[in-house]
């Protein structure tokens, strides 16, 4: 079967094709240059960009696959969550789509289809299986049943891990967007002599997140210092690691425990934060400490893109589930709900 996917959440513009769960093409363009002057996503300059580029998405995404259009079995599009204006240029242009080649359109979560990212590879999780989603809109913890069967076991009360990485980026004077900035410097900090960062809520047993509490330490920190300009480039680093440190032990203790209470011996990751590689590492480190397996998806999945968005809607094609062409956007479909 060969799916068309379509997700236009946020700001990447993002079109592929699967045969089945082989990827044909994975075709991203993304506004990020356009907001960094900004210090984070503008929701109009977004939406624009996904107007001038959608076509030229699709038209990319056909030729590299080496299919015709005709040859489309199913569009399947990110229907929420994300800004309004970005989805609903992805959703017109799938219902328009859909009914001009008339084949069926199956609307998806993008916070769940960024799980469904680690069905592109040869080794998959077996259901049911943890999920942890960590991007700039979302923190959560699933317990995946199905395609069209998943329960929320936590999520944050507060910053997404991704939110928090950028507003401590922006702190720190590292520009935005934060994730990779940190990372980045974080590299060259002396893990001896880091900046340690408590994150409270670490240590008792509810399978929820916060991480507001850690950008404000971080904030206090470097206005005690007089500012990130006064600070040198080691003890900007320093401040760095402990921050994405302590994030990265919340999430691994937290997934980890998601697993035991659940009993599932598979996890799964996704979301923009699972392409940091020091989380990367340390939740393969636990994973084998607690005898439990990882899959975490390679960089280009880890980041917004339409072939997690075709697996997802192909899976609940096969299903029986199909949208109508009233599909708005606007039902931002909730992360959390039991099913779809
Ligand atoms: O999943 P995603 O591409 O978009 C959303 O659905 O939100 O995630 C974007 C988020 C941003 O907050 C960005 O700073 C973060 O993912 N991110 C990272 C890294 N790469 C992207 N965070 C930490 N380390 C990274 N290497
Ligand atoms: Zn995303």
């Amino acid at each position: 079967m060969i799916t068309l996917g379509i997700e236009t959440s946020c700001d990447e513009t993002a079109v592929a094709v699967l045969k089945d769960r082989q990827i044909l093409s994975n075709i991203v363009s993304s506004s990020m240059h356009l907001h960094s002057k900004y210090g984070g996503i503008v929701p109009e300059i977004a939406t624009r960009h996904h107007v001038e580029v959608i076509n030229y998405c699709l038209r990319e995404a056909i030729s590299q696959a080496g299919v015709k259009l005709n040859a489309i079995d199913l569009v399947s599009v990110t229907e929420g969550p994300g800004l309004i204006g970005a989805i609903l240029i992805g959703v017109s242009f799938a219902k328009a789509l859909a009914y001009s080649l008339e084949v069926p359109l199956v609307g998806t979560n993008h916070v769940i289809a960024h799980l469904w990212a680690n069905f592109l590879t040869p080794q998959k999780p077996r259901l049911p299986f943890v999920g942890l989603v960590v991007s700039g809109g979302h923190t959560s913890l699933f317990l995946v049943n199905a395609a069209d069967r998943y329960s929320l076991l936590g999520q944050t009360q507060d910053d997404a891990a991704g939110e928090a990485f950028d507003k401590v980026a922006k702190v720190l004077g590292l520009g935005y967007p934060g994730g990779p900035a940190i990372e980045k410097i974080s590299k060259s900090a002396d893990l001896s002599k880091m900046v340690k960062f408590e994150i409270p809520s670490s240590k008792d047993n509810s399978l929820d997140f916060s991480f507001s509490g850690i950008k404000t330490a971080v904030l206090y920190y470097v206005k005690k210092s007089g500012g990130p300009e006064k600070l040198k480039k080691d003890r900007i680093a320093a401040i760095a690691a402990g921050f994405q440190e302590a994030v990265c032990d919340a999430l691994v203790r937290k997934a980890i425990l998601a697993c035991r209470v659940s009993g599932s011996k598979d996890l799964a990751i996704g979301g923009g934060v699972s392409a940091n590689s020091r989380l990367r590492q340390k939740l393969s480190e636990a994973a084998v400490a607690n005898g439990i397996k990882i899959f975490i998806p390679p960089l280009k999945l880890c980041l917004d893109n339409a072939a997690m968005t075709a697996m997802l809607g192909a899976l609940l094609f096969k299903k029986g589930i199909r949208s109508d062409l009233f599909i708005s956007g606007f039902s931002n479909m909730p992360a959390g709900r039991e099913g779809v």
